[in-house]
């Protein structure tokens, strides 16, 4: 691999910049000041170091989850609110990271964010029907047969098809837990208007077998386990 590939790929220097490093001779091989760009290196084996510290090999695709607050938006830029990514800020190479779908700026809970564009779609992909639960909390006690309406189908405003079976748990009458396998745009929101309420606060806990880990705080996020990722990459029937 060439050595400003490695180093762009590793750090948050852009080939130009790398080029610059090298040219003034912050970078090092191996202990040797490199002439240019174009060196071949083995990523395995060879020491790359920039101003003394050594750049270390990041992993090819990144996973994370986030308990993300109130307040941020899912995408990758926006002129007026603060995003999501405005949180990870010690991470490199931040605008190859993407949210797994998305959630309402209001909304909290569990985010999932990474480079792996294969792996996001096979989660939001509505072929998958992975089972996402969200914790609401209404503005009217719920009427009584919400349940039965929530498992058969509820059409909502502006859409033709009813929305899939999906399960609810009553916390309190103004408190439930439901589980929805699509991702239709403000969906639980939508689901609770049409059935004459609103929702005050919404929050995510877990996406399939993937749970918020109740040791992040609120702006918080970690690494994904091998087992959470390979748990969202299996197709639910
Ligand atoms: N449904 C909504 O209405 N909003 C979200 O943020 C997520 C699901």
């Amino acid at each position: 691999m060439r050595l400003d590939k490695y180093i762009c790929d590793n750090t948050s220097l852009t080939r130009s910049l790398a080029t610059k490093a090298i040219k003034s001779g912050r970078i090092k091989v191996n202990g040797i000041k490199p002439k240019s760009g174009a060196l071949k290196i083995l990523p395995d084996s060879d020491q790359v170091v920039f101003d003394g510290h050594l750049i270390e090999a990041q992993p090819s695709t990144r996973y994370y989850m986030m308990n993300k607050p109130q307040g941020y938006v899912c995408a990758n830029s926006d002129g007026e609110h603060p995003l999501v990514f405005d949180l990870m800020n010690k991470e490199i190479n931040i605008s190859r990271l993407h949210t797994v779908g998305r959630l309402d700026k209001d909304t909290t809970g569990l985010l999932l964010i990474t480079d792996d564009g294969q792996w996001s779609h096979q989660i939001t992909s509505p072929n998958h029907h992975q089972a996402k639960t969200y914790r609401a909390w209404l503005a009217e006690p719920l009427i009584e047969d919400a349940e039965l309406k929530i498992e058969a189908g509820i059409v909502l405003k502006d859409d033709i098809k009813p929305t899939l079976p999906a399960t609810m748990q009553r916390v309190s009458d103004t408190e439930v837990l439901l589980t929805i396998s699509e991702g239709r745009y403000h969906q639980v929101k939508r689901m609770f208007a049409a059935l004459g309420n609103r929702v005050i606060r919404l929050h995510r806990e877990s996406i399939g077998q993937v749970t918020l880990d109740p040791l992040l705080a609120p702006r918080n996020y970690r690494m994904l386990t091998l087992d959470e990722v390979q748990s969202l990459s299996k197709i639910q029937e």
